[in-house]
């Protein structure tokens, strides 16, 4: 063989493996993206029938004042705006929890395309509901913690908003590569509102509750009045444009170990909670409904 062709079949070898990275890279960022996906939907959907038995069974139960077992303060019948915001946004909050990763399915999107506008009109409309019921709590009442819980809260239900807002003008204008952006940032959202307890739970195992504080007073308590969202949001940044930009190799492959290892920590931590929290109380709020 002569030199020329040697340096075409090395060509040839380099793009194919060239090509066989590129086959990987993608196939990690699909799995890992499916995983996350799949593991914050059922744990989302457990979050969601405990905030429906718990919360909806309860005062359907005439046991409103149930409520101030999970925070003080939240069932207050003489401020009865504020708690019936607090209420409307844990349903639209229980809807939104079921309902997202529906929307992120590819497959869904492709087959059932009107079925998606409706439920993304749904999934918009609680946003909404959920966004402006913590507000309206918050600017009635305020939260346990006082101003900083009210700032980080209060900057996620705006962002929840904006992010709704965006999400569905973008599609309205056939803008659906933005629209999709604005869809994962908000989905990253809604994860926050589960996440946040969870990260609580975790927590408590890990370290038995080091930096938290009766009336969520401690170092852990203020970090984690802006930490259940911000993390979650940079996840989608980072999602986003890896998938917009042709990245590199590691850059892509990166990403898809951090998806893997936010699964891995939504499977650990929900089991946790359910086990401890969610489940008892889902059970004693269904049972006020049948008492
Ligand atoms: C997926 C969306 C959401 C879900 C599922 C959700 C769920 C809940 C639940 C179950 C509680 C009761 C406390 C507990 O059991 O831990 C709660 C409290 C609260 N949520 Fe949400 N939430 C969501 C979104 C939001 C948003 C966007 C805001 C922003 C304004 C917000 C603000 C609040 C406030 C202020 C409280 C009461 C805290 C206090 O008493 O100080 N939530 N939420």
């Amino acid at each position: 063989m002569n030199t020329d062709s040697n340096a075409t079949v090395i060509r040839v070898r380099m793009s194919d493996v060239g090509r066989k990275l590129e086959t990987t890279q993608h196939a990690a960022l699909r799995v890992s993206a499916r995983l996350l996906i799949l593991a914050s939907w059922i744990s989302g959907a457990i979050f969601a029938v405990y905030i429906i038995g718990f919360f909806g069974g309860s005062v359907m139960g005439g046991s409103g004042e149930r409520w101030n077992e999970s925070l003080p303060d939240l069932y207050d019948e003489r401020t009865w705006l504020s708690t019936a915001a607090i209420g409307a946004h844990f349903m639209a909050g229980g809807v939104l929890l079921l309902l997202g990763p529906v929307q992120l399915f590819e497959s869904v999107r492709r087959n059932f395309p009107v079925f998606h506008r409706w439920l993304g009109r749904i999934y918009v409309l609680s946003a909404g509901f959920a966004g402006l019921g913590g507000l309206g709590f918050i600017l009635g009442r305020g939260t346990v913690g006082g101003p900083l819980m009210d700032v980080g809260f209060g900057i996620y239900g705006a962002l929840m908003v904006l992010c709704a807002l965006m999400a569905y003008s973008r599609a309205r204008a056939g803008r659906y590569r933005e629209h999709r952006a604005w869809a994962i940032r908000l989905f990253a959202l809604t994860v926050g509102s589960w996440l946040y307890r969870m990260e609580y739970g975790a927590w408590h195992v890990v370290t038995g509750g080091i930096g938290i504080e009766r009336g969520f007073t401690g170092w852990f308590d203020a970090i984690m009045m802006f930490f259940f969202y911000v993390p979650n949001l940079l996840v989608a940044e980072s999602f986003i444009r890896s998938r917009r930009q042709e990245h590199g190799t590691v850059a892509s492959l990166g990403t898809a170990a951090m998806l893997f290892a936010a699964s891995a920590f939504i499977i650990f931590a929900t089991w946790n909670f359910t086990a401890r929290n969610w489940g008892p109380r889902m059970i004693s709020g269904i049972a006020e409904v049948s008492l």
